[in-house]
């Protein structure tokens, strides 16, 4: 038998009144309604979780305080401040979007989930955010958090089909909005998901619907661990407290051609733009080969070679890939004419101004911190 489920008021009711004590009031998001920095924010906490969005936000902002300025950057200026932070279509889009909203829309918002959702990276889950939170619209998200809370509050069963479930989900996600108090039910449901409701190890006593969540009366472990297929009754493993599956995580090598040339007065490099699919789409990086003869290969297609080593090997995870970097760093007088080759020669600092990968302004950057200090002793007098 189904436990009893709260009704949508009552539901509603207690995630406010919950949301009031013991949800989160201090995230820099949350100081207004300014629709810039509540958009920023919605995309930047995709995939992404807030404690490491607080490390990049407030650099984000005051680089780029506003829409228009930007759309007035360059694509390259905002991967820059995007580098680390991943899954960098968000960034693009968001760049596509502020280009949008500044020769669309007059450099001002839209009021509208659904007008918000014919932009550039904005779905309907950060569109109803937005919309509720910048201008009280009432409308329902449903992002992966939210989608734990109340497919495991109101016992949402799996269904053969991905699509049947999204809509139930919707449905009961717009059942469920109440009347008034729609900012706090809203971040309410996000702060449950996120402090509560954990994909893992959910903290039921400190829930507000414990004594009547449907999975958590029919006892976690008890709940059927089935899958879609499994029949109407069962929920989806990772809405249960058990570990989902592990994804099998794919390995990838790669040697990193890191080419210096020797003729600059400062430490110049050679970077490549990646191209639109694959790994870091987009952004400028070190070329990446499957073996250090095809490495040596293109450098030699780059200028006379007069040396190289090997650098020890660095590990880099990616949402579904383990990434095992070498960088094999060659020695370089550049031929004339190769800044067509894709790529282009950069000076260091120009080099760390550009959107790139993480691991590779890891490895630049410790480069860069390493030769300083040496270049110093060489210039001390004796
Ligand atoms: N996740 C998605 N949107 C959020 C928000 N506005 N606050 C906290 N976590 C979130």
């Amino acid at each position: 038998m189904q436990p009893h489920q709260p009704g949508p008021q009552h539901f509603a009711e207690r995630l406010v009144d919950w949301q009031r004590c013991h949800g989160r009031h201090d995230l820099p998001w949350q100081d207004g309604t300014d629709p810039y920095r509540v958009w920023l924010s919605e995309i930047m906490l995709q995939q992404t979780q807030v404690s490491v969005v607080l490390r990049y936000y407030p650099r984000f902002l005051q680089r780029f305080p506003s829409v228009h300025a930007l759309a007035a950057a360059s694509e390259d200026e905002v991967l820059a401040q995007w580098s680390g932070l991943g899954y960098y279509r968000r960034a693009r889009n968001l760049y596509r979007c502020a280009q949008q909203i500044c020769h669309e829309h007059g450099g001002v918002f839209p009021r509208t989930a659904h007008e918000l959702q014919q932009l550039a990276g904005i779905g309907r889950s950060t569109a109803a955010a937005i919309a509720v939170f910048c201008f009280g619209e009432h409308d329902a998200i449903l992002d992966g958090n939210v989608k734990r809370v109340l497919s495991r509050s109101h016992a949402v069963p799996a269904s053969a089909s991905k699509a049947t479930e999204l809509r139930a989900l919707w449905n009961l996600a717009q059942r469920l909005l109440p009347n008034h108090d729609i900012q706090a039910y809203t971040q309410g449901l996000m702060d449950l998901g996120a402090t509560v409701c954990k994909p893992r190890n959910p903290c039921c006593p400190q829930c507000p619907f414990q004594s009547d969540c449907s999975v958590r009366q029919a006892g976690f472990d008890a709940a059927p661990r089935l899958d879609a297929a499994s029949g109407p009754h069962s929920w989806q493993p990772d809405w249960n407290t058990s570990a989902r599956p592990a994804k099998a995580r794919r390995k990838q090598s790669w040697v990193l051609l890191w080419a210096k040339d020797v003729q600059a007065d400062s430490d110049t490099i050679w970077l490549e733009r990646r191209g639109a699919t694959g790994i870091w789409p987009g952004l400028w990086c070190l070329p990446l080969f499957g073996s250090h003869e095809q490495a040596l290969r293109h450098a030699a297609q780059l200028g006379v070679l007069s040396g190289h080593r090997l650098h020890p090997v660095t590990r880099h995870a990616l949402s579904h890939v383990d990434l095992q970097l070498e960088p094999l760093q060659v020695s370089i007088t550049p031929i004339p004419g190769t800044r067509e080759a894709g790529g282009n020669w950069f000076a260091l600092p120009a080099a760390l101004a550009l959107g790139l990968p993480a691991p590779v302004r890891k490895l630049l950057q410790t480069d860069a911190n390493l030769s300083r200090p040496q270049d110093a002793q060489v210039a001390a007098p004796p």
